[in-house]
């Protein structure tokens, strides 16, 4: 079903893809709660849909999104923050989704939009993005997992400056870091590489693309022998399913293989 948003569009541009693209101009997407509501929305709506296989989320040519809505936050107390547990509602967007989420990132990236952008599968952008954690200069610290998930990107020593000096880093330092798999000479290079790229993950098994995320995901939390038996685990359950017969079958038949989905 449609839903309308007002601070996102969604569309689903391309077999097995749908895009979500922040539409909040006016604050160059900051991200205020009802944008991230609708964000999770929509999420939630990919999810369940049995059309959408990957994801792309976007922003503008001029921004992806520059934070967290700082104007909303500025009067928040300790007690109000403590007990609505601000900033958890964002965390749906790596618990409740298991299809590929790649972000397509230019322009800036800031704050909670650089978090943002870190907790996609893949992040694609261009050399005018412009990521950073400036909450340093706001007199706070990253909220959504950027002290993480940058840490894990860029090793302690780059996180750690980067993070107390509130200093942005370019996309082709980005890409250069690993931080983005891909850098695109352009906002619509970009776009068009991450929905190629999002319909290739489309064309595979479900299963099975479902499983390799899960897997890659794994690394980020557990230490390296049990990452390694968990794969092996998972590795394992695919031979009962019918999408691994098929891809072999079709590989030796010298055929394309028609998944099954199961
Ligand atoms: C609310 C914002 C905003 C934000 C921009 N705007 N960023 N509003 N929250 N994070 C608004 C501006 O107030 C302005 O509104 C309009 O967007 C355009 O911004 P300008 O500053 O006029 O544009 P420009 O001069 O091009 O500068 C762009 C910019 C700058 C460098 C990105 O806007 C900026 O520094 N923004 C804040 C970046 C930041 O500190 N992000 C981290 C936030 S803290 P008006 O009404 O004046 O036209 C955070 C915490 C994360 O994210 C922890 C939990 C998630």
């Amino acid at each position: 079903a449609r839903r309308s948003y007002e601070y996102i569009d969604v569309s689903e541009p391309r077999p097995g893809v749908g895009q979500i693209t922040l539409n909040r101009p006016k604050a160059l997407n900051a991200l205020c709660t009802p944008l991230i509501a609708e964000l999770n929305t929509a999420l939630r709506s990919f999810q369940a849909s049995p059309t959408v296989a990957a994801i792309v989320l976007t922003g503008s040519e001029r921004a992806f999104a520059a934070g967290a809505d700082i104007k909303e936050m500025a009067p928040l107390t300790f007690s109000e923050a403590y007990t609505t547990s601000f900033i958890e509602s964002w965390s749906d967007l790596t618990t409740a989704l298991k299809k590929p989420l790649i972000a397509a990132v230019s322009g800036h990236a800031l704050g909670g939009g650089c978090e943002l952008a870190l907790m996609a599968d893949i992040i694609y952008c261009t050399p005018t993005a412009n990521f950073g954690q400036p909450e340093i200069k706001l007199g706070t610290i990253p909220g959504a997992g950027g002290s993480q998930r940058l840490t894990r990107a860029v090793g302690k020593s780059k996180a750690m400056e980067l993070i107390l000096t509130g200093k942005s880093f370019s996309g082709e330092e980005a890409e250069r870091w690993g931080v983005a798999a891909r850098l695109f000479p352009s906002y619509d290079a970009l776009l068009e590489g991450a929905l190629k790229t999002a319909e290739t993950i489309a064309g595979y098994s479900k299963v099975a693309v479902q499983a390799a995320k899960e897997v890659v995901n794994k690394s980020q939390d557990l230490p390296l022998r049990d990452g390694v038996e968990y794969e092996r685990r998972v590795f394992h359950s695919l031979f009962g399913s019918q999408d691994q017969k098929i891809g072999m079958k079709a590989f030796a038949e010298k055929k394309k293989a028609e998944w099954s989905n199961q």
